[in-house]
């Protein structure tokens, strides 16, 4: 029954602008959303509030595999993620978190606890879905996949003003080098490394707007999805 709902899978590096365009479309659609990254970071932020070294394989495993959860929309529409009961704003997008979440998302048992959780999202009418491996591994049968790029130094400027309009303050240096540090992790490792699907339309953005990249988005997924022109 699942395969009949559509999925727009969306890969890319860290800071890249996924987040939005994510957001974006599934308004626009009124589909569903995944962001995938957020389960690794609440993986990462449970395992290190339990003092778990964040290398112990098994034990991180059983923290993903038990993770209690849960993901509203905020009354303006933007989402509220609440770990057990207790809703996690910004220690959740912060760079330590993220770098936390690249640690943990190298182990294979935490992706695999971790891989029914997400397709579980694919619901009627359809699925937006954000993340590293939403093309290769998780929605290998996507309707479309994005794989979004931009150069490094964009990438980190965009983090960074995203981050200052959060009120939270970081050095664009330090941004600039965690990033790639978390992008050659996850470029790296041997299991679901980012890298694009064979079948996946590749939209460099280093020099588009959010508005051109929601644009060429939406059209791509007109065509794929049979959407009339103006939805
Ligand atoms: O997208 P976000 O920055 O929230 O992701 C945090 C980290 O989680 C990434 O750097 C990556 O290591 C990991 N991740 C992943 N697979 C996904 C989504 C995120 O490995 N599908």
């Amino acid at each position: 029954m699942n395969a009949r709902v559509p999925v727009i899978a969306v890969d890319g590096p860290s800071g890249v602008g996924k987040g939005t365009l994510c957001q974006w479309l599934a308004n626009r659609l009124g589909f569903h959303l995944l962001d995938s990254g957020a389960l690794y970071r609440l993986t990462a932020l449970a395992a290190l509030r339990r003092n778990l070294a964040l290398e112990d394989e098994s034990r991180v495993a059983a923290v993903a595999a038990g993770l209690e959860v849960e993901f509203r929309a905020g009354t303006d529409g933007s989402p509220r993620i609440f770990l057990e009961g207790v809703e996690v704003g910004a220690d959740l997008r912060s760079e330590t978190c993220g770098n936390a979440a690249s640690q943990v998302a190298a182990l294979p048992a935490v992706r695999a606890a971790l891989l029914q959780r997400q397709r579980d999202f694919r619901r009627s009418p359809g699925l937006i879905a954000d993340g590293r491996d939403m093309g290769t591994v998780v929605f290998p049968d996507a309707e479309l996949k994005l794989f979004l790029t931009a150069s490094a130094e964009e990438r980190a400027r965009r983090r960074h003003q995203q981050l200052s309009e959060q009120g939270m303050n970081a050095s664009l240096k330090n941004l600039a080098s965690e990033i790639a540090e978390r992008d050659a992790r996850d470029r790296q490792r041997a299991v679901a490394p980012l890298r694009p699907a064979a079948d996946a339309e590749t939209l460099d953005t280093t020099h588009s707007s959010i508005a051109e990249v929601c644009d060429r988005a939406l059209a791509l997924a007109a065509r794929r999805l049979g959407l009339p022109k103006n939805c």
